[in-house]
């Protein structure tokens, strides 16, 4: 019986030994503890004993049980120690790897350009205001001097929503909304940047497209300041060494009106394919503000006179940056996009 017990403390120790899972080690106790297990076989055995070796056998029995318990116990611990070790590998951070880089994003070419022109009218004192893209025909039409039957109203295409509501033509409108917001207060200083809608689609032409209109109105203003300011303005954004020239126009809320044209950016006026051979780009539209447009805006023409111009940001846009095709500047494509990352205005 002594050797029985003995043999089964060996089994127990060659068995946890050797036990890989917490599975093994349960299979150990049960079959050497358990209720069918050795250790009970063999005290099934004491009954056959002398009286006098009971206690110390059963004692030793009972030491064997415990020696194994202890086992079990500590093959369990040493399981559990190792599962705890590899998930401390397995699942440990190296703090000092690279971080997985954010996506980011880029301005989009026209609010740069948008920007870009807002930095400088700012910089002349300039406020900025915006205005609704619904307009009514009496603030896009009437009251910039085009009546309903006037020519003038066929230069721009116009989606209308109703006789009397449309998609505002030009920021022009702005002109009036803000006189008559301020008015009879000089000097009045103001751009107004916003988006506006024709019926016009092509590589030059969107139905949608951004102006930003510049308005100046107060005592003694002249073509001279209308020309200064312009110049500034071209020489901020195109480089120092530009010129402009202004040629003759007609639009029915200037008078005088005038084209205006900067010295080609690209072949500085020597004339190249840009500049289709004539050494100027075209980019505005201006004039002085016209007598009427100023009295409904709420200013005494006769005390006071005001320039007025309107620039389209995509051309501008696309000479700045390149662009051939303006519809490129509304797809969203992010091969084109993502060129302006990290570009600033
Ligand atoms: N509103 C004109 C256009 O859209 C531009 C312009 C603005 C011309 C102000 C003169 C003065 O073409």
């Amino acid at each position: 019986m002594e050797e029985r017990l003995a043999a089964l403390l060996a089994t127990a120790r060659q068995r946890l030994a050797a036990a890989r899972s917490e599975d093994e080690v349960r299979q150990v106790q049960v079959d050497l503890l358990g209720r069918k297990g050795e250790l009970t076989a063999i005290l099934r055995g004491m009954g056959a004993l002398a009286e006098s070796e009971r206690p110390r056998l059963g004692k030793l029995a009972n030491e064997t049980r415990e020696a194994v318990e202890a086992l079990v116990a500590g093959k369990q611990a040493e399981l559990a120690r190792g599962a705890l070790d590899r998930r401390l590998v397995e699942e440990a951070i190296d703090v000092t790897l690279p971080g997985k880089p954010l996506p980011s994003g880029s301005l989009h070419p026209i609010t740069l350009v948008l920007e870009e022109l807002k930095d400088v009218f700012l910089g002349m004192g300039y406020d900025i205001a915006e205005g609704p893209e619904v307009e009514t025909d009496w603030y896009n039409f009437e009251a910039l001097n085009i009546p309903k039957d006037h020519p003038a109203r066929e230069m721009q295409d116009t989606f209308f929503i109703t006789d009397e509501i449309l998609l505002r033509t030009h920021t022009s409108p702005m002109q009036i909304r803000y006189m008559q917001r301020v008015a009879p207060e000089v000097p009045l200083r103001a751009v107004f940047p916003g988006h506006v809608y024709r019926r016009d689609e092509d590589a030059t032409h969107s139905p949608m497209f951004t102006q930003l209109e510049i308005l100046a109105v107060d005592r003694n203003i002249s073509m001279g300041d209308l020309k200064g300011t312009l110049l500034t303005f071209a020489r901020q954004l195109f480089g120092p060494d530009r010129q402009i020239r202004l040629r003759p126009s007609y639009f029915p809320f200037t008078e005088p009106s005038a084209e205006v044209d900067v010295s080609c950016i690209f072949c500085n006026g020597a004339g190249c394919r840009a500049c289709k051979g004539t050494g100027w780009l075209e980019i505005l539209g201006a004039g002085m503000v016209h007598p009427r447009v100023l009295a409904t805006g709420g200013y005494d023409p006769e005390k006071y006179s005001g320039f007025a111009a309107g620039l389209g940001l995509e051309r501008i846009t696309m000479l700045k940056y390149g662009f051939s095709d303006m519809r490129d500047l509304f797809t969203n494509d992010l091969r084109v996009l993502s060129q302006f990352k990290g570009v600033r205005a």
